[in-house]
């Protein structure tokens, strides 16, 4: 379903070191206590100029599956590059527990927002395509699918608050 790995920490070292954008963002996730609001999370987000090239170099893509590239974890976060690879998505799914907002860093994302029909399965209600520098922020219980339409890449860099513990699927009522 999903290709998940933990960044190599030297490697996420050399990243910080090389891009002031991406350390003073950790920087900030860690001074957050308890953790971060969804509305601050995602205002945060939206000021950034990662340097994608550098980012992209770092990270891995897998053919079959959205790569998902643990850069950072705590009790409080965790931050995320995820990448699809052309017509890669995630199952429909909600968060459990976690808030989730992130940025597009690099092709289209498109976020397809889901309610529940009666016997439990999910109706497309709502579709938006976001474009690099756009946030998508998402509340515990909305249910959505993230997906790449395009024939290129789509890297996004996902926070997660407190640490995605676990997340409920659901059938596409279609
Ligand atoms: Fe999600």
């Amino acid at each position: 379903m999903a290709d998940s790995r933990i960044l190599n920490q030297e490697v996420v070292a050399d990243l910080r070191a090389s891009d002031s954008e991406l350390d003073s963002l950790i920087v900030w996730l860690d001074e957050q206590t308890p953790r971060p609001g969804l509305e601050n999370l995602g205002e945060r987000l939206s000021d950034l100029s990662i340097d994608v090239g550098e980012l992209r170099s770092k990270i891995a893509s897998n053919q079959n599956e959205y790569c998902r590239n643990i850069l950072a974890r705590t009790d409080a976060y965790e931050l995320i590059a995820i990448l699809w690879t052309p017509g890669q998505d995630t199952p429909i799914h909600d968060h459990r527990g976690s808030d989730c907002a992130f940025v597009i860093l690099d092709g289209l994302s498109t976020e397809t927002i889901y309610e529940l029909d009666q016997s439990g399965r999910a109706l497309p209600v709502s579709r938006r395509i976001y474009q690099p520098g756009e946030v998508c922020a998402a509340d515990e219980p909305d249910i959505h699918r993230i997906s790449n339409d395009t024939d290129s890449e789509l890297l996004n860099l996902h926070v997660y608050t407190p640490p995605l513990g676990g997340f409920r699927m659901y059938d596409a009522a279609e």
